[in-house]
Order: structure tokens, then C-alpha cells, then sequence
């Protein structure tokens, strides 16, 4: 587990003191009581300021929405079976040609430097050691050329449509010329949501801190700003914030390559049912037209495996990248996506899935 600018800590062994680092300023980051996901919010909340850590736990409005997403997927219960042969289990799945070995991608979240000092270059390197891909935000306070650099894995971009279109396909194409395999355009946020959490602790960017892609204003994206994006990007073109089947059919029909079920995390519209709650409808609508990610509340294996169940390909984790992110960096984001992905493999083989094609919804207690 050493990766970048970490290295173990003198005189032990690696199995002895696998989960002690010492990062290059000296500072000491032990995650050795992480067991869960859970685990490592706390730590990221004594660790970090307080409007940072408000700013990434929080909600829009009341936050009904994210007590949802977790309500949710903690309501639904499995229906194993045993006896089954899971002694090699496969967690591969293809998407867009790439083989990811296990379903799980790092969603995009804005400002990591202001999480961790090493912001987005740590989330890359964890991501990479941990072989995932990282969306990387628009929002991001690293530019891209760097994150690239770093990431040993491919990663994808998220896209906020900003009112300078010129600028918008300029940033397309750089991230296209960078390598990036896949964009994720955000359809979500005409408007920001009632972040009242956020307005309490006067959210802002530290100075020093900036985000280098948040130019001008955000553009209030139509159908027609899509198409038009979708005219010149050459690699598939994800939607992210997709609730209501006629939309999924409409991103179809203009050339989507992809739909990401999402509620911001009820960040944006408070009240908006679970993403597990519409991730079925969206499946009937799409019928495996094309791929269909999930995010939303994911904290445990069982839930990777409930939305799979439900019909997803693959799903996204945000928040608790963030959390590890903070607590340790590169080694926190890293063994948050080791920790979900040991989960997800021990919740297949208590159930009886060796692939992923088997997980499906007669998994699910009716
Ligand atoms: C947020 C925006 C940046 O949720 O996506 O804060």
C-alpha cells in the first residue's frame, strides 16, 4: 500500500505496519482502525475544516433526499443462494470496450485541495492503485495535464456546461487530447439547490485555492447544448442526473452513449426519490439500449451488488472517496475502493454469484 508520496514508516514490516504512512511533510496518517466506510467519515470529520467537511456531507434543503439513498438501499433485502461455486469469483465488466475488474468508478467531486493538500493528484494516484477509474470534476483545483500525469489508470471528465461554448469545447477537446475515455456531462444543475448547510458556513474557496475550468457561469444546458456536444466529442457522452424514463429515452435518441442515475447525492432537489428507488423504471425504460451507472448512498458492498441487481452496470462512489481522500490521502481513497470492492466480492459469494452476470433482480427478497 505505499504510493506516491507516502512512504511506510521506518523499521516495520510491511504486514506490521501496513496501514502507517508518513506523508513527506512529516505528518503521520494511520488508518489501521478504518474497517468500514463508515469509519472513514468520522476520522475525515475530525480532520478537516469545518467548511470543508460541510461542504461535502451536506445537502440540499432539508435532506430527505440523502437520507434516502441510504434508507433506501439499507430497505432491501437479499435472497441468497448457497452451494453455488464461488470459489473464483469473476467482478469484471466492459464498458465503452474498457474492462473495468470490478464495477465501481470514482464519481466526480469538486475541490479536493480543499479535502487534502495534495487534492486531485492524490485521488488519482489512490484511484489508480486501487485500478479504478476517477471522473474527474470540472471543478477540479488541479488541471488536467497534472491529474494525467499521475493516474496510471484512464480516467473520465465531468462536464458543467459553462456560457462560454468556445471555452467549453476547448476543455472537451483538451480532456479528449489527455486521454480521457469517456465524458460525463452533468444535466442536473440548471440551478444550484438550496445548500443550506453550506450557506451557514459562508462556503467559499480558500484563497490559493482555485478551480481552474469554473470560468464565467454555468449555461443553463437545453437538449439542444447536448446534441451540440455531442456533435464533436469523440468519446462516448455519459448524462449525468437522469431521474425520469422519457429523458433516458430522449438521451437516447440524441446520441448518448450513456445515463448515470443520479440525485447529486440530494445535493440539488431535495425530495427526489432514491436513485436504488428509480434506477428500475430507468432500466425497464432503456431495456440495455446502453450502459447505466448508478450513484447515491453507496457505502457497502451489498449495495454495489443491489444496484447491479436492479439493473445497473456500474455505480459511482463520491462522498466517501472524499472522506478517505481526507483522512489519507492517496492511501484513504485507495483503501475506501479496496475496502467497497472486498465487500462487494464477499456480498457475491454469500450470495451465490461467481459473475456479474448472475447478479440479478431474483437476488432481491421480494
Ligand atoms: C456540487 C457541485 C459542484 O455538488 O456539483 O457541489
Amino acid at each position: 500500500m505505499t504510493g506516491g508520496l507516502m512512504v511506510p514508516l521506518s523499521g516495520q514490516s510491511q504486514s506490521a505496519g501496513q496501514d502507517q504512512f508518513q506523508l513527506i511533510n512529516g505528518n503521520t496518517v494511520d488508518l489501521s482502525e478504518i474497517i468500514n466506510l463508515f469509519d472513514f467519515e468520522k476520522m475525515a470529520e475530525g480532520k478537516m475544516p469545518k467548511m470543508a467537511f460541510e461542504y461535502v456531507a451536506s445537502g440540499a434543503a432539508d435532506e430527505f433526499t440523502v437520507r434516502w439513498n441510504r434508507q433506501a438501499l439499507d430497505a432491501i433485502k437479499l435472497n441468497p443462494n448457497v452451494l453455488n461455486d464461488v470459489s473464483k469469483l469473476d467482478t469484471s465488466v466492459t464498458l465503452f470496450g474498457h474492462k473495468l475488474p470490478y464495477p465501481i468508478l470514482v464519481a466526480p467531486t469538486a475541490f479536493h485541495k480543499i479535502m487534502h493538500p495534495e487534492g486531485e493528484l492524490a485521488t488519482a494516484r489512490g484511484a489508480s492503485k486501487a485500478e479504478a477509474i476517477y471522473v474527474v470534476s470540472s471543478f477540479t483545483t488541479t488541471p488536467l495535464e497534472e491529474i494525467k500525469k499521475v493516474a496510471t489508470e484512464p480516467f473520465w471528465f465531468q462536464l458543467y456546461v459553462r456560457d462560454d461554448k468556445e471555452f467549453t469545447k476547448n476543455l472537451v477537446q483538451k480532456a479528449e487530447e489527455l486521454g480521457c475515455r469517456a465524458l460525463c456531462i452533468t444535466v442536473d444543475t440548471p440551478v444550484g439547490g438550496a445548500r443550506d448547510r453550506q450557506a451557514r458556513v459562508n462556503f467559499k474557496l480558500p484563497d490559493g485555492i482555485n478551480a481552474p475550468y469554473r470560468i464565467g457561469e454555468s449555461l443553463s444546458i437545453t437538449w439542444k447544448e447536448m446534441e451540440w456536444l455531442i456533435s464533436f466529442a469523440k468519446v462516448p457522452v455519459l448524462l449525468k442526473g437522469i431521474l425520469h424514463p422519457d429523458d433516458a429515452d430522449k438521451a437516447i435518441e440524441i446520441g448518448a452513449s450513456g445515463i448515470i442515475v443520479s440525485n447529486h447525492s440530494g445535493r440539488n432537489l431535495d425530495t427526489v426519490p432514491a436513485t436504488i428507488e428509480v434506477l428500475p423504471r430507468i432500466v425497464e425504460r432503456v431495456n440495455k439500449r446502453i450502459p447505466i451507472l448508478m450513484d447515491g448512498g453507496i457505502r457497502r458492498g451489498t449495495d454495489v451488488l443491489k444496484a447491479i441487481a436492479l439493473g445497473a452496470n456500474a455505480v459511482l462512489v463520491g462522498k466517501p472517496i472524499c472522506f478517505g481522500l481526507a483522512s489519507g490521502g492517496a492511501e484513504g481513497v485507495t483503501k475506501t475502493l479496496e475496502i467497497l470492492r472486498a465487500e462487494f466480492e464477499m456480498a457475491m459469494a454469500l450470495t451465490g454469484r461467481a459473475t456479474i452476470a448472475s447478479i440479478d433482480q431474483s437476488l432481491i427478497w421480494k
